[in-house]
Formats: C-alpha cells, sequence, structure tokens
C-alpha cells in the first residue's frame, strides 16, 4: 500500500532558497535522509506551493527537476510518488543489454580486438622496471606525464591519470555538478554519459551537432541560463563520428568563457581518430577540463584515461581520490607508457587508425551510392537515419546483424529515428553490409518496408 505524505511541515521541509531548486534540494535531502521513501506520495502541488508560501509554479519546476534526475514519478491518477531506487544506467543498458545471437555484432561500439597493440614489448619492459611502488610514491608515472604534456592539444596545467573517461566524468561531475545543475550535452551523445548526468541529478539540456561540432547559435542561447558545465565530445563522436572544426572550437570557446561555464571533453576515440587532438584549453585553458581515454586505442581492459584541467580543479579531485582508490596502478601506467613509445605498438596503433578509417569510409561511400548520407569523418561508428528505428533493426537482425537503436542517444524530444552501427568491426565486404543498411533504412518507413 502507498502510503501519503501527508503535509509538507511534517516532514520539515524548508527549502534554503525560494526557488525550483531549492524546493528539489529539499525534497532530494529528504529522500536521501530517508524521510521520504520509495512509494510514497506527494501531496498537490497546490497544498505544497500554500504551505511553503511558493507558487505553484515554482513547486511545479521543482517536481520537474526531480522527475527528469528519476527521484520522483508522475504517474497519471496515482499522482506523484517518491520513485524506487534503480542502479543508474538505464538509458545505456537499453542501448546495450542484449544477448548476441548476431552473425555479425555491430551495436557494441567497441573496438576491433584484432587491431589492438600486442601488449609482449610493453610487458618486457617491465621486467626491468623498479618493483611495484606503495602508497607514497607519485599517483602519475612522471615517464608517462612527460609524454602527454608534449601530445596535448593544448599547454594543460595540471594532469592527473584515471581509470577510464567514464571514471574520470563520474568524478568531475561529483565535484562540480549539484542536484538540480544544468549541464549542456550533445544531442545525441553516448547513453552512459546522460546515465552518468541524470544520475549525479544534473537538468540535462541538449544542443544539436553539425558536421563541424556543436551548434554555436543553440548553444549560446542554453547557457543565456547558467550552466555547471557543457560536455563535449571533440572527435570521433560517439555516435556521429564528427569532429569539431578549429573554427567551432574557437566560437564555442567565446560562448563558453563569456558564460563563464566549464567545458568538459570526452576524447574517447584518442589515438585511433585521425582527425588532430582539438581542445577549448587552447583558448579557455581555465575553463577546461580534457580527458583522453586510452580503452579504443589501447584496449579497454587497461581501463585508462589521461585528463587534464586548471590546477585547483584537478588537485581537488586527486585528494578527493585519495579516500578511495587512491590512484591508477602503476602497473597499468607503465605497461601504457611502453605501448605509447615503443616501435612495434606505435606502429599498431597507427595501422588501427587507418584501418578504421578505411572500414568506416568503404561502408559509408556504398551507403551514399545508394542514396543513405550518412555524417561524420571519423571514429568506429556511423549513425544512419532510418524511417523506423525499430523495423530496421529487426530487419538487420534477421540477417543476422546486430546494431544499436538510436533513442537512447538522443536528449532533445522529436528526433528523427537512427540506428548506429560499429562498422569499425567490419574487416571485409562493406558493400554487401552497405546494401543491408540501406534497405534497413527504409523499412517500415513510406517506402513501404522492401
Ligand atoms: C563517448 C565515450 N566516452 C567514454 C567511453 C568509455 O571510455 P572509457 O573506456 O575510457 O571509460 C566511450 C566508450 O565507448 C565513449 O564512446
Amino acid at each position: 500500500m502507498m502510503s501519503e505524505v501527508t503535509t509538507a511541515t511534517t516532514l520539515g521541509w524548508s527549502p534554503e532558497e525560494p526557488t525550483a531548486r531549492g524546493v528539489a534540494n529539499a525534497v532530494s535531502r529528504a529522500i536521501r535522509e530517508g524521510t521520504l521513501k520509495p512509494g510514497m506520495k506527494l501531496p498537490p502541488i497546490r497544498s505544497v506551493a500554500a504551505e511553503l508560501r511558493l507558487s505553484p509554479t515554482t513547486i511545479s519546476a521543482g517536481w520537474s527537476l526531480l522527475a527528469r534526475s528519476g527521484a520522483i514519478q508522475t504517474d497519471g491518477r496515482r499522482g506523484t510518488t517518491i520513485a524506487e531506487i534503480h542502479p543508474g544506467s538505464a538509458r545505456y543498458r537499453k542501448a546495450m543489454d542484449r544477448h548476441s545471437f548476431f552473425t555479425q555484432d555491430l551495436s557494441t561500439g567497441v573496438p576491433d580486438p584484432s587491431l589492438l597493440p600486442d601488449l609482449s614489448t610493453a610487458l618486457q619492459t617491465l621486467t626491468t622496471a623498479a618493483t611495484p611502488g606503495g602508497y607514497l610514491d607519485e599517483p602519475v608515472v612522471p615517464e608517462l606525464l612527460a609524454l602527454l604534456r608534449q601530445d596535448w592539444p593544448y599547454p594543460a596545467e595540471q594532469f592527473t591519470i584515471v581509470d577510464g573517461a567514464m571514471d574520470a566524468i563520474e568524478m568531475v561531475s561529483r565535484a562540480m555538478v549539484r542536484f538540480g545543475d544544468r549541464v549542456v550535452v550533445e544531442h545525441p551523445t553516448f547513453p552512459l554519459l546522460l546515465d552518468q548526468l541524470e544520475a549525479a541529478g544534473a537538468d540535462v539540456v541538449g544542443v544539436p551537432l553539425d558536421d563541424q561540432g556543436m551548434l554555436p547559435g543553440p548553444l549560446a542561447e542554453a547557457l543565456s541560463v547558467s550552466a555547471a558545465a557543457v560536455l563535449v565530445q571533440p572527435r570521433a563522436h560517439n555516435p556521429t563520428g564528427v569532429s569539431l572544426t578549429t573554427t567551432r572550437a574557437q566560437k564555442l570557446a567565446d560562448i563558453i568563457r563569456a558564460a563563464g561555464s566549464t567545458v568538459i571533453e570526452d576524447d574517447s576515440a584518442g589515438s585511433v581518430a585521425v582527425t588532430e587532438a582539438i581542445s577549448l584549453g587552447s583558448w579557455i585553458p581555465q575553463q577546461t577540463l580534457h580527458i583522453r581515454s586510452f580503452s579504443k586505442s589501447h584496449g579497454p581492459d587497461l581501463r585508462l584515461a589521461a585528463m587534464s584541467g586548471p590546477e585547483t580543479v584537478i588537485d581537488a579531485i586527486v585528494s578527493r581520490r585519495q579516500l578511495g582508490q587512491g590512484w591508477s596502478s602503476r602497473f597499468l601506467q607503465r605497461i601504457l607508457l611502453g605501448l605509447l613509445i615503443e616501435e612495434e605498438p606505435v606502429a599498431q596503433v597507427a595501422h588501427a587508425r587507418e584501418e578504421y578509417q578505411r572500414r568506416r569510409q568503404s561502408v559509408i561511400t556504398a551507403l551514399a551510392e545508394r542514396g543513405v548520407e550518412v555524417g561524420g569523418n571519423d571514429g568506429i561508428n556511423i549513425w544512419v537515419p532510418v524511417a523506423d528505428e525499430s523495423a530496421a533493426i529487426v530487419r538487420l537482425a534477421s540477417q543476422g546483424i546486430g546494431v544499436t537503436p538510436g533513442a537512447p542517444f538522443t536528449v532533445l524530444a522529436d528526433s528523427p529515428g537512427h540506428i548506429r552501427v560499429t562498422v569499425g568491426a567490419v574487416a571485409h565486404s562493406h558493400t554487401e553490409l552497405a546494401e543491408m543498411i540501406a534497405q534497413a533504412s527504409r523499412a517500415g518507413g513510406w517506402v513501404g518496408g522492401r
């Protein structure tokens, strides 16, 4: 039986600020403290407004913030209730959680294992390295740090090494995003990023992108109300494959500078991107956090990424991390260092970069010949416009091909249908694949599902 929260005041809600965010903060605090429990019904907006002496519009806006983060849910006649707590990766699970029965599973978004560098040379260098360090060693292997400083898109003040890009973004959002803060993201974007931001209680605001990156006009509009951060993928954007041009990057930097926000850059493709590394840090270093993952280029199970930013921000994140994990294994850092400097793995990563580009281009060219235009120029995925997502997915599945639905990537409502295809995983027969994708793109739509 659902119990009802009788009055606002008996719960001791007293918003510290008479705003929608203040109300949302108070409710989320009550949920955290257990005063409000999953399933409890919230009183009608008008009665809460009367008791808190706020306008119904403010309460309603507070409810919207809470609903966005999943803290409450509105369910027709049952009214508004405190939501059950779910582990926070709903979109990602929707996009990825399937048993793979496909002959060719192109839904994964992961690198081709045969294009990852061979570890043996890097592992040999470990045998001559010093014995494992202890708690008091530098958190970042100094030679790796020196190498990163040389090979970075802007002269960053401070660096750290973390356990992958998602770990970096998780730590950054914990440090910078408070409940109800607005965070601007590209539309579409990687579902796990959206899950993470929503789990942090962010009010996620989508800004569309074209072939040069995020659109400046809509970004300026989104930042006319203050936002804690703007999250961008500077190159090989997942899912579209778009990379920021220098002109666009500079425009975005001007807008973010004026708004006083911070840009978080997620360079997940790293060294397998053909586009040069780029960062808004070249213009606004004090407002930039730049993250480079080594998962796609050197192996997801290395689980390493480098992050740069202003000294104050990085140092605060590093010292907070000391309360828990402390640092990313220096063993793994040394393996990565070997992979970044030894001739053979460097050549293997260069080959992977070219091979991914060849695979992507072959499918895109064959699709264009079949009247299907796909944008972007980089990375392992393509973002294909389709008449009907479900019909396209079912049709390809019946041919043994797994692809990802577009919906979990979208932020703005009423987006046209898409599928994401990890063409980087396909070594041969690109024309045949393109033919099947082209047909699937028309399935279920006005062309009649042929
Ligand atoms: C945009 C984006 N960010 C982050 C990640 C994950 O990076 P990591 O393995 O370094 O956590 C991915 C993986 O597909 C990605 O596409």
